[in-house]
């Protein structure tokens, strides 16, 4: 709340995510955060400042301005320079810091180890009784939704991920209680909608993830959450990938919490994400190093990316940045597969990058390492481990975080290679050939 010097009698207050609320009576207004500091006072009229409501109050009652711009407004009035950047993807994957701090900003209440998510509010008592749930996007959103699975049931919470252009015609059996949550960064893809107007016909909840706000996913969903990654440019999908990861996780506590989660847990996780900005900043300082290792390995044509669990995702997302800006060939697996077929492909000129943190499963991944060195194959690595990997060829460090947490650090220099790849093969990351940032059609 604000008073100004030159008009004493007036109040300014501005609601961004809080409580405040408005009491009159005869003599007087109230501002408070809680209704029973109205207990002694004969109130005849409340009002509760909306989110985004700024409110002038004098001894008279009140006058409530909504904010001069929304969401919407907020998203396309906001400036897309390129600024010393040589292109948007470039641009995109170094404001990744600012824009997951954005993401998250507001949007925890740190006593109660809670997420604040607006968007759902209404349908939180609907959303405690879901039994399943359903993530449905299409490329690097499909990915988000591998991840948003693997957490929920991390979590506890049943969930699985589909491929929006498979799942109306693979016959998928679910439930009239199950919730489906559509990720999207565009919000148009036509694919994901085409799955939005079946689901409506058989009556389950609909959240959307996404990020433009006002698009048709955006409008169709029962309710949302924003990402607030800002415009995306590049067809690559960076930035909108880190921020739809720090939604699920949000979303993830959110429901958790309505379950079977602790305080605590709540707390260390939104303690931890808001230390994530820093350490995506400390990878983008190794920015250069990755350009000359991008160099080194600009020889191989061939690449498979590999993880296990939650990296089994960002490998997957890693193989797609590389294969869709630098038309260089690169297939995801889960790392433990490769004895299963993969490794016949291994030969000095085939590269595999494996995304390897010091996690329970850290060991058996160094195992699969030496089985791949072991048939002359190169390796590049990306860890947290302080002492690199040993049997690679090359280490990418990353910072440490929870396990859980760690694909959103592990992607950021997959993102960073994908790119200077691309300039190394002279192509142009933001228009890549035969792509469309959004895709339209189905
Ligand atoms: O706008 P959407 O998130 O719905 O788009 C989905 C995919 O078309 C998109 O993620 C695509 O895979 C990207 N070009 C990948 O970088």
């Amino acid at each position: 709340m604000v008073m100004k010097i030159d008009e004493p009698d007036k109040l300014i207050a501005a609601n961004k995510g809080g409580t405040i609320i408005f009491g009159q009576n005869n003599d007087c207004v109230i501002a408070a955060s809680d209704p029973a500091a109205f207990e002694p006072f004969a109130i005849k009229k409340k009002r509760i400042l909306g989110d985004n409501e700024i409110a002038v109050i004098s001894a008279e009652g009140w006058e409530i301005f909504k904010e001069a711009k929304t969401e919407e407004e907020d998203f396309f009035s906001a400036k897309s320079d390129i600024g010393d950047f040589l292109f948007f993807m470039e641009k995109e994957i170094f404001e990744q810091p600012k824009i997951f701090s954005n993401t998250i900003a507001g949007r925890f209440i740190f006593e109660q180890g809670l997420p604040r998510l607006d968007g759902i509010e209404d349908f939180a008592r609907e959303l405690r009784n879901v039994k399943n749930f359903h993530f449905v996007g299409c490329g690097t959103a499909y990915n988000a939704c591998r991840y948003a699975a693997l957490l929920f049931n991390r979590f506890g919470i049943a969930a699985r991920a589909w491929i929006a252009s498979e799942f109306c015609y693979s016959h998928p059996v679910f439930d009239p209680t199950d919730a489906f949550v559509f990720i999207s960064q565009s919000g148009e893809t036509a694919d994901t909608i085409e799955v939005i107007n079946e689901i409506k016909i058989k009556g389950n909840i609909c959240l959307g993830i996404v990020n433009v706000p006002g698009s048709r996913i955006w409008r169709e969903t029962d309710a949302g959450i924003g990402i607030r990654a800002g415009k995306e440019k590049g067809v690559a999908s960076t930035k909108a990938f880190t921020s739809q990861l720090a939604t699920i996780v949000m979303l993830a506590v959110f429901l958790a919490r309505q379950r079977k989660m602790t305080i605590d847990t709540g707390q260390r996780i939104i303690n931890e994400l808001k230390k994530i900005p820093d350490k995506i900043e400390i990878i983008l300082r190794d920015a250069d190093r990755i350009k000359e290792l991008a160099k080194k390995y600009a020889c191989f044509r061939n690449y498979y990316f590999l993880g296990r669990y939650f990296h089994s995702v960002t490998a997957d997302e890693g193989s797609l940045k590389l294969k869709e800006i630098s038309y260089v060939h690169a297939e995801g697996y889960p790392l433990g597969e490769m004895k299963h077929g993969p490794l016949a492909l291994i030969e000095p000129d085939f590269c595999s990058v494996v995304i390897i943190p010091d996690d329970p499963i850290f060991k058996k991944g160094i195992v699969n390492i030496h089985e791949i060195k072991g048939r002359n194959g190169t390796v590049l690595a990306i860890t947290d481990k302080k002492k690199g990997i040993s049997p690679a060829d090359d280490t990418i460090n990353i910072p440490t975080t929870i396990d859980y947490l760690s694909p959103i650090l592990t992607t950021i220099p997959t993102q960073l290679f994908a790119y200077y790849m691309a300039l190394e093969f002279g192509c142009n990351p933001d228009k890549p050939r035969n792509l469309a940032k959004t895709v339209t059609v189905n």
